[in-house]
């Protein structure tokens, strides 16, 4: 599947670099040439006697070393062979490093000469992984084009609970031949879907409390936005219902704006029965004020509240009659986020939902993972919406 294709595998110094020898294994089972670069940190925990034997190539661990002794600028002519360079674990480090633009060993100097798509998958322990210094180096790398296989939750080495443990080897490589074959992106391109007809939902209500005041939440629209368009593109016909959001409208949808809870409700049940799918990936409040005032609220009182009502369940009234639509719902969660999603699909009595957290609103990227009736779990490491749209509609036509 890979022959043909050379990758960089860029080892650092974590406990995890034993789990990499797994992703050489695996490139190179599937054909890929593989190059292993190690840091000095890195050589402490695995030896680069294992990754030459796994990869049939030279491990290279300094700029000036004997290993493409046979190049005149070695770290240059490596980097343009390249066709992905994954860095796995990557410690806060390597990422300061790199977000800072330093190149002062083998593997910096590699990947700041290189063009080709890199993939970062960061082990560390969980405090170091939640420092907003790391953190701002990562959005920094996020931002010029740098991917993430994002760590998992879990039990680290330091014996600490939480989020830092690599992602697993199997995942890193998904993503890797993702990115090889480009697969993924030739599918995008294909007009697979005419024919049918999709009901997406956007962006986030507000509910009035006055003329000038409203309740209403972060939602960006993105995700819906990006759906509606993957779905136009690939040949559907589509309406949007959207909420507030300021994207621009994806060419080839119908467009019907609906910014309350009330307002979408209504647009929603208008066109369910002409579609064959309905995604609602908006953010519909929950509450909305019993009493909505039509002249502006001073401020008399110290104290002030305001008395909320349930909004309708737009998902759950769709759930009850179905009619052969197939129904796919967003759940939004900080925690137990597949115990609750599942609970949500049974609950509305769906077909597919799209679990992921907070720190996706508003955000180009997100890490979701989908659950469907079946029980069947898929997860998705950080992506752009716009990728992930597809991989939602895939999931929903094509397995
Ligand atoms: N949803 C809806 N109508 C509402 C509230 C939510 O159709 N009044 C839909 C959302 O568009 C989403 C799904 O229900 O697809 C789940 O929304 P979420 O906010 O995650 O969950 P809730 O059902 O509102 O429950 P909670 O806020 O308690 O988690």
């Amino acid at each position: 599947m890979l022959k043909g294709k050379t990758v960089i595998v860029g080892v650092t110094g974590g406990i995890s670099a034993y789990k990499t020898a797994d992703i050489v294994s695996r490139l190179n089972k599937l054909g890929a040439n593989v190059w292993v670069v190690m840091t000095n940190a890195a050589k402490e925990f695995v030896s680069p006697l294992t990754f030459r034997t796994i990869s049939k190539n030279p491990v290279i661990t300094t700029l000036f070393g004997e290993e493409l002794a046979n190049s005149a600028v070695p770290h240059i002519s490596l980097s343009q062979k390249a066709d992905l360079i994954i860095v796995a674990p990557a410690t806060a480090n390597i990422i300061g490093k790199l977000a800072q633009g330093m190149a002062d060993d083998a593997l910096t100097t590699i990947i700041m000469s290189s063009v080709c798509p890199k993939i970062i998958a960061p082990a560390m322990n969980t405090k170091m992984w939640e420092n907003p210094i790391v953190e701002e180096n990562c959005s920094k790398l996020k931002t010029v084009g740098f991917n993430f296989c994002e760590p998992e939750v879990g039990l680290l080495a330091c014996g600490d609970e939480g989020s830092g443990r690599m992602s697993e080897p199997k995942t890193i490589v998904e993503r890797a031949v993702e990115f090889l074959t480009k697969k993924e992106k030739q599918k995008d391109d294909k007009k697979d879907l005419v024919g049918k007809k999709i009901l997406v939902t956007a962006g986030g209500t507000q509910e009035s409390i006055d003329p000038v005041r409203f309740i209403g939440n972060r939602s960006s629209g993105k995700m819906g936005y990006a759906i509606a368009k993957a779905a136009a593109d690939r040949g559907a016909q589509v309406v949007l219902i959207s909420a507030n959001s300021n994207q621009t409208a994806p060419l080839n949808t119908t467009l019907i704006y609906a910014d309350s809870s009330q307002a979408m409700y209504e647009e929603v049940m208008k066109h369910r029965h002409d579609n064959n799918v309905i995604i609602m990936a908006a953010a519909v409040a929950d509450y909305q004020p019993k009493i909505q005032f039509f002249q502006k609220l001073k401020k008399d009182e110290d104290e002030f509240s305001l008395d909320l009502k349930k909004t309708k369940d737009i998902l759950e009234e769709l759930g009850k009659s179905k009619n052969g639509t197939y129904l796919v719902g967003f759940a939004l969660e900080s925690d137990n986020l597949i115990e609750n999603a599942k609970e949500k699909l049974i609950k509305k009595n769906l077909d597919m939902i799209v679990a992921n957290e907070p720190s996706a609103f508003g955000d180009d990227y997100s890490e979701i993972s989908i659950v469907d009736k079946n029980d069947r779990i898929e997860h998705f490491c950080k992506a752009k919406k716009e990728d992930l749209a597809h991989r939602i509609l895939d999931r929903i036509f094509i397995s």
